[in-house]
């Protein structure tokens, strides 16, 4: 594959990252208020000298939040920022990545993974267990990738060759071993694996005396199974942390005799810091209000403009349209009750929201602040399409060329809430409710 654009030496960002942290003190470390589940195990309390281990991974894309509806929580600016912050206080910190940074393959991704591996070698991440969606990108491209992050991979059931994978590592702050495990890959990525169990349990008997930590990237009721291996005998002392489903971290109750595992939540908008000597494990939500690094919010930068100059927006799959889309000044022709009132309306101003944060040319934005995103005659940019900027007639309604030459019926049918829905997601607007949104731009 061609090289990677943002392998260029970043003197810039080694000088910056010199200067972390910066002087906000010891501020206290903030707990999750809002975890889902709660930290049970380890009420002792922790004290300040304890050695921390910072848990990250299971991001599925989510390199920074998009903005679409607050609170924006998480970003890896701020991550970097909260563990510039935990170092400040003069704890040990280590901190590992779970894997899963992507979830989703194609050029976008690669330049998003290079972008995370270059950020995670910035916040000095000392374990790294590739995942799924890492394996899914190809041997080919994680190779090159795994130039741009000088950390250990870890991966005890894997055999990938040239990745360069370790099966386990001691973490430097905590003396923690740390073992990556993964489930059988799918044949394409061309990476074979051994039983997870079978792993885990050699590793056991190679660290006989360690405080070990079990890092498995897939699903929580494989988890679970794995922990069962683990004789109760070692039990305090070795934990199974798994990606899980879950959005924030958390421990999996499973009762008092059974061995406890710890999730590591998703979509980068918690840390999980966990506190080996006591078992503690909590989330920290990376707030809003939270500044980012100069480090990072430089590789965010070069993040965008990656994906600007390589004009991937224009480079989508268009699927063909059977009438074809016209754009909204066709409508008004006719419906020119209506389409004042689409003027007045928050949809009018969508594709002025990413131009206001240079995110215009980014396909994960542009798709839904526009209209006819990944059609034949839909959207390209805005020199070629200028009136099917923003959220337009179309965009709900479908392709209108047929209707407005004959007035055969609009193609889309009757609207209503599932139209919305395919833009108004959990994600980007979780507070969606047909009732309440659809009057605030009613035109009938
Ligand atoms: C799946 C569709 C979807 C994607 C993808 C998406 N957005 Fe949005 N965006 C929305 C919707 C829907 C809203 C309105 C949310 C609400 O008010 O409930 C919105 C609102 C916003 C707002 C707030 C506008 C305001 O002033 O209130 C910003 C900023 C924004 N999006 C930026 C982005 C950026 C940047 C990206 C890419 C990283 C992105 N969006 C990707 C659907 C999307
Ligand atoms: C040549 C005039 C004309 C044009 C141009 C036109 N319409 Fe219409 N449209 C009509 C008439 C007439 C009706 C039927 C009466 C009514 O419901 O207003 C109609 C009905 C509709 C309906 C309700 C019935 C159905 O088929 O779903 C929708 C929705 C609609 N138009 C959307 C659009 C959109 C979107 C455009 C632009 C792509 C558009 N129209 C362009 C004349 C037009
Ligand atoms: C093609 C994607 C898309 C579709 C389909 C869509 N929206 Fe939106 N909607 C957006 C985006 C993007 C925004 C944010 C605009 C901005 O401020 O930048 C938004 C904003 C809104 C807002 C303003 C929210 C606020 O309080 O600021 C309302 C209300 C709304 N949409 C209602 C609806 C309803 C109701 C439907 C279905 C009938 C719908 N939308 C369909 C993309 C879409
Ligand atoms: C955000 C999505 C959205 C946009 C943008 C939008 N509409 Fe609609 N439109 C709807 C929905 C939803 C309904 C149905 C409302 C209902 O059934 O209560 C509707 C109803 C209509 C109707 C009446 C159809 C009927 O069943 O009587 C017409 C005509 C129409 N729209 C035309 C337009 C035109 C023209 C534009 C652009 C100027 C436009 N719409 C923009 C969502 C949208």
């Amino acid at each position: 594959m061609t090289a990677l654009r943002l392998l260029a030496p970043c003197a810039v960002l080694l000088v910056a990252m010199a200067a972390l942290p910066r002087e906000r003190g010891a501020a206290p470390v903030p707990q999750d208020a809002s975890a889902s589940r709660p930290a049970t195990a380890g009420s002792a309390t922790t004290r300040p000298s304890e050695p921390v281990v910072v848990v990250t991974g299971n991001e599925k894309g989510f390199i920074r939040p998009c903005g679409c509806s607050k609170p924006a929580l998480g970003g890896i600016h701020r991550r970097a920022h909260a563990i510039a912050e935990l170092r400040a206080t003069g704890r040990k910190v280590d901190v590992v990545s779970c894997g899963n940074l992507v979830n989703e393959t194609g050029r976008q991704q690669e330049i998003k993974m290079e972008t995370f591996l270059l950020a995670l070698g910035e916040m000095g991440y000392a374990a790294f267990v590739p995942g799924e969606g890492e394996f899914a990108l190809g041997l080919p491209i994680l190779r090159d990738l795994r130039m741009m992050a000088p950390f250990p991979w870890v991966a005890a059931n894997v055999t990938a060759p040239d990745l360069g994978l370790v099966p386990s590592v001691v973490l430097e702050g905590s003396g923690v071993v740390v073992v990556g495990l993964l489930p059988p890959l799918p044949k394409s990525t061309g990476v074979a694996t051994t039983p997870a169990g079978d792993a885990l349990v050699a590793q056991l008997k190679a660290h006989p005396a360690s405080r070990m930590l079990f890092i498995y990237n897939g699903t929580e009721a494989d988890a679970r199974l794995l922990a069962d291996l683990i004789p109760a005998s070692r039990r305090a002392t070795c934990d199974v942390l798994v990606t899980g489903h879950a959005d924030a971290p958390g421990v999996l109750d499973r009762g008092p005799d059974a061995h406890r595992v710890l999730v590591c939540g998703s979509k980068g908008r918690n840390l999980a810091l966990w506190t080996p000597s006591t078992g503690k494990y909590e989330g920290l939500r990376l707030e809003e209000s939270r500044p980012g690094t100069e480090t990072v919010d430089a590789l965010l930068e070069r993040y965008r403009l990656t994906v600007k100059e390589e004009a991937l927006a224009t480079k989508v799959g268009r699927l063909p349209t059977a009438p074809k889309y016209v754009g909204d000044a066709k409508c008004a022709e006719c419906h020119d009750d209506i389409h004042p009132k689409l003027k007045e309306t928050p949809h009018q101003r969508a594709f002025a929201t990413l131009v206001a944060t240079h995110d215009e040319t980014d396909p994960e934005c542009v798709r839904c602040h526009v209209t006819g995103w990944g059609m034949e005659s839909g959207w390209v940019d805005e020199a070629r399409t200028p009136t099917l900027k923003n959220v337009n007639c179309e965009a709900c309604h479908g392709p209108g060329s047929d209707h407005a030459e004959t007035l055969a019926k609009t193609p889309a049918g009757k609207v209503g809430e599932s139209t919305c829905l395919k833009c108004h997601d959990p994600d980007n607007s979780p507070r969606f409710q047909f009732k309440t949104y659809w009057p605030k731009i009613e035109h009938k």
